[in-house]
């Protein structure tokens, strides 16, 4: 292929239509054709640069509510960083649990069940670099909703997940916080998902709809965990090897 063709080719089909019209135009100034390739190869480059994304996970069944508005502070922070965020609810509809029929680990179909948003998770989870996933507490424990929901994407979805940070928060009126927060935590920890952290643990107060705004400290915390969240997806994304060498894993029923 002659440069010409080379350069109409990979502004057609790489740049696309914005950078179409200056690059047809400079076609026709043979001395700008060197500068031209190099400009081209360049945009060819910025345009596969992918943006890092985060999937943000609503446990919360009530719409706009408290954990919603503190998913809200957390991805102010990762918008000014440019990391293209998406909040997902799991909404008020019937939730499924696990019922270990080992269809996700006999067919490529994922989670038996699709009515629910797990299976939604575990697809954008493929494009995604982080998860961060919010829960009310009830009875000092994340959401029944949640839970299962968490419970099926990652016995699904190990592979999706593994590598990517995660952080869990959770939100309540007066407390068990802490427990919630790491009964997800915990999950995590299993997935080879590194936990992302905050200036305190990641919860914060506040019962009515709206009222967590009023807990400027847990709000603080949700930007700081939004700031962090960003600096270590910059610094892994920066460079450097794709994830940490893996032993084969050992599986055992119980120790003996
Ligand atoms: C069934 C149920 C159980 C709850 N249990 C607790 C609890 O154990 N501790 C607590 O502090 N708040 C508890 N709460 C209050 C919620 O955690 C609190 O209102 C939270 O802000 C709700 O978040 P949301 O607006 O995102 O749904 C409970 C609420 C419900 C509906």
């Amino acid at each position: 292929m002659d440069r010409r063709d080379f350069i109409k080719k990979t502004a057609m089909t790489v740049a696309g239509t914005a950078v179409t019209a200056p690059v047809m135009a400079m076609l026709t100034n043979n001395e700008n054709m060197d500068l031209l390739e190099k400009e081209t190869e360049k945009t060819a480059l910025n345009s596969s640069d992918k943006k890092i994304k985060v999937l943000m996970i609503n446990g919360s069944p009530r719409r706009d509510g408290n954990t919603y508005i503190a998913l809200k502070e957390v991805e102010s922070q990762l918008t000014k960083h440019g990391i293209e965020t998406e909040i997902l609810q799991i909404g008020n509809g019937a939730v499924n649990m696990c019922i270990n029929c080992g269809n996700c680990r006999n067919t490529d179909d994922g989670c038996v069940f699709d009515e629910d948003i797990c299976n939604t998770i575990a697809t954008k989870m493929k494009t995604a670099d982080a998860m961060i996933v919010g829960s009310p507490v009830y009875y000092g424990q994340p959401n029944g909703g949640i839970l299962a929901v968490m419970q099926r994407l990652f016995y699904s979805s190990g592979q999706i997940v593994k590598d990517k940070p995660a952080a869990a928060i959770a939100i309540c009126r007066r407390g068990g916080a802490t427990a919630a927060l790491q009964t997800l935590n915990m999950m995590f920890e299993m997935m080879n998902m590194p936990v992302v952290t905050s200036q305190y643990w990641n919860i914060a107060y506040g019962s009515s709809k709206g009222e967590v705004k009023l807990d400027t400290e847990g709000m603080q915390t949700m930007r700081t965990l939004g700031n962090n969240m960003a600096w270590l997806l910059e610094k892994i994304h920066a460079g450097g090897k794709d994830a940490p060498e893996r032993e084969r894993g050992v599986y055992m029923n119980f120790i003996r």
